[in-house]
């Protein structure tokens, strides 16, 4: 445990951070992180902040998510700014740990979430939910959350951390929290960085192209192939955006959608600029 200068104090193993929230009972709200901070994860700390007597952030970048030839060693990494912002942001604690403490040698578990897990991001990649549902699972155990806070951009894993507590019967109340964007339309991301400055002056064509589709949707378009191709169609105007997939899916079961859509639905994409992927959605009906 290391005081941090008046901010939060620092908690680096599972049973350093039980030991903290053992003598800190009450409601907590938990902000997992991967770090390099940015204003979509302050406003779940904010909204944190306002419904729980205590705010617990995790900064961990999980290798486990990651697969071979992905970004681990090279995603963004800055310590000192995220503690800066977490003691202005007034968080109570930051669990950090690292690599060696959450996966000693002979570690040998894991979390498998089977259905929701298995097209978009998880067939885009293989294991990435696997890594997901197992560190969050494990930070859960040390923390101890009564709340625990995910963004909405990551609306599968939103959807895979909703089946795992219910599945598991783990008591936590998973709150979803709206995107955050830039000023022009960018969802906000720690990946945003990667982009050159021509990709950056691009990428909010993807937002553009999901305005495209909600308001044909509450125009009355109902065709769930004219509203993937209404996606499809404005990306494909931007010389530097690539389409990797865009799907219009089942809200709860992510089951691709044919035909004539009623019921809630999430349109979601993935559009890469070089070697960047961004993620994007919007919620329908
Ligand atoms: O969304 C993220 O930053 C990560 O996937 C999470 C939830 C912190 C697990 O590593």
């Amino acid at each position: 445990m290391a005081e941090n200068g008046g901010g939060p104090v620092v908690l680096s193993t599972p049973a350093e951070m039980r030991a903290w929230r053992r003598a800190h009972p009450g409601e907590l709200g938990f902000v997992p992180t991967m770090g390099y901070l940015h204003d979509g994860h302050l406003a779940l700390v904010q909204r944190s902040k306002q419904e729980n007597a205590l705010t617990v952030v995790s900064i961990f970048v999980n290798p486990m998510q990651f697969g071979p030839g992905e970004d681990f060693e090279r995603y963004p990494r800055d310590e000192a700014r995220d503690l800066r912002l977490l003691a202005e942001a007034g968080v109570d604690a930051v669990y950090l740990p690292t690599p060696a403490v959450m996966y000693p040698p002979g570690y040998q578990t894991y979390v498998t979430v089977e259905e929701v897990t298995k097209r978009l991001e998880g067939a885009a990649r293989p294991g990435h939910f696997r890594g997901v549902a197992t560190v969050v699972l494990k930070l859960f155990n040390a923390v101890e959350p009564t709340r625990a806070y995910f963004g909405r951009k990551d609306a599968q894993q939103l959807r895979v951390i909703r089946r795992m507590v219910q599945d598991l019967d783990l008591g936590v109340e998973v709150v979803p929290c709206d995107i955050v964007r830039e000023p022009d339309g960018l969802a906000m991301s720690s990946r945003n960085v990667y982009l050159s400055p021509e990709q950056r002056a691009a990428a909010p064509v993807v937002k553009r192209a999901l305005d495209v589709a909600a308001s044909r949707w509450a125009a009355g378009e109902r065709e769930a192939e004219a509203l993937r191709r209404a996606v499809a169609e404005v990306v494909a105007g931007e010389p530097l955006a690539a389409l990797e997939y865009v799907s219009l899916a089942d809200d709860v079961t992510l089951e691709e959608l044919e035909g004539r859509v009623e019921g809630p639905a999430l349109l979601s994409v993935v559009v890469r600029f070089g070697a960047t992927r961004l993620l994007d959605n919007v919620e329908l009906g």
